[in-house]
């Protein structure tokens, strides 16, 4: 099947999709992106993440954007892959204007996509986890907003392959332990599950308030407070969350074990509550 890319309403083959060297998301990061995936041909948490892509161009003073036309586009394409299991990347610019850190005078902005079989993480690594190391979160302060000003991400990522880990793990300078490097970070102590309040040092997950409302469902005692690194090194069982991390368990930060070394009883709970969503 073709993977297709979408460039201001029109449909095509990716290597063929190109974009002008003027857009401002190349020229300035000035764009704002998000990602979601179909299961069995359904997107998953659609308005979720509509609403979060909303969020982020108001917050950046974006041009007003018709969320309908938007949706329908996400639809097309999502339709024109014919993937069972679909990704979707969004990615909407402030436009192309010749380069100028000002904002250009014309409202048009550049939105592009590509859809893509979804490449899941495998069984292996949700049942088996992954190590991680933590670095200091030096990303801009508003973490809030999805921007494709990823480059420190990047960074942490590449700095965690480098070290024989899989990810990074974001610590604030107070030492609080913020968010993965696309994913956010649950930690499981005497059973409750503890994650980082919503506020501009992360990501506000569609994964994670997805989670959020499974512990509500079903009683799960769940605290939004903020954790230091040695709460994190002694969690019982401690997960990334999202879109395609799903609940990635952790087995090993910064060298210190945690739990028995595979995925713990909480978070393979969750796991399989989530896909039970999807
Ligand atoms: C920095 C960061 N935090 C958290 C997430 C998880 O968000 P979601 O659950 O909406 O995929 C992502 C996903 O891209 C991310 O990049």
């Amino acid at each position: 099947m073709p993977e297709l890319a979408y460039v201001n309403g029109n449909i095509m083959p990716i290597q063929d999709a190109t974009i002008p060297i003027e857009d401002r998301g190349y020229q300035f990061g000035d764009a704002v992106y998000e990602y979601i995936t179909s299961f069995n041909k359904r997107p998953f948490l659609l308005d979720e993440h509509l609403a979060r892509l909303k969020r982020s161009m108001t917050e950046l003073s974006f041009p007003l954007v018709d969320m309908d036309t938007i949706r329908s586009a996400v639809l097309e394409i999502f339709d024109k892959g014919g993937y069972d299991n679909g990704d979707v990347y969004i990615q909407i610019s402030r436009g192309v204007a010749p380069r100028d850190h000002a904002f250009p005078e014309s409202n048009e902005i550049q939105f592009i996509m590509t859809v893509r079989e979804t490449k899941r993480y495998s069984d292996e690594m949700h049942a088996n986890g992954i190590k991680v190391i933590t670095v200091e979160d030096q990303r801009w302060g508003r973490c809030d907003i999805k921007t494709v000003q990823l480059l420190y991400n990047a960074l942490a990522k590449q700095k965690a392959l480098d070290s024989g880990a899989y990810d990074a793990v974001f610590v604030g300078p107070d030492n609080v332990v913020r968010e993965g490097t696309s994913s956010n970070l649950f930690i499981i102590v005497d059973q409750t599950l503890i994650t980082h309040p919503l506020t501009p040092n992360i990501l506000p997950g569609i994964t994670r308030a997805c989670l959020l409302q499974i512990c509500r469902e079903r009683s799960i005692p769940f605290q939004e407070r903020f954790f230091d690194t040695n709460e994190l090194y002694a969690a019982d069982e401690a997960f990334l969350s999202g879109t395609t991390t799903e609940v990635l368990p952790l087995i090993e930060i910064d060298g210190h074990p945690i739990g028995q070394g595979g995925i713990g009883a909480i978070s393979k709970k969750l796991l399989a509550a989530l896909r039970n969503k999807m």
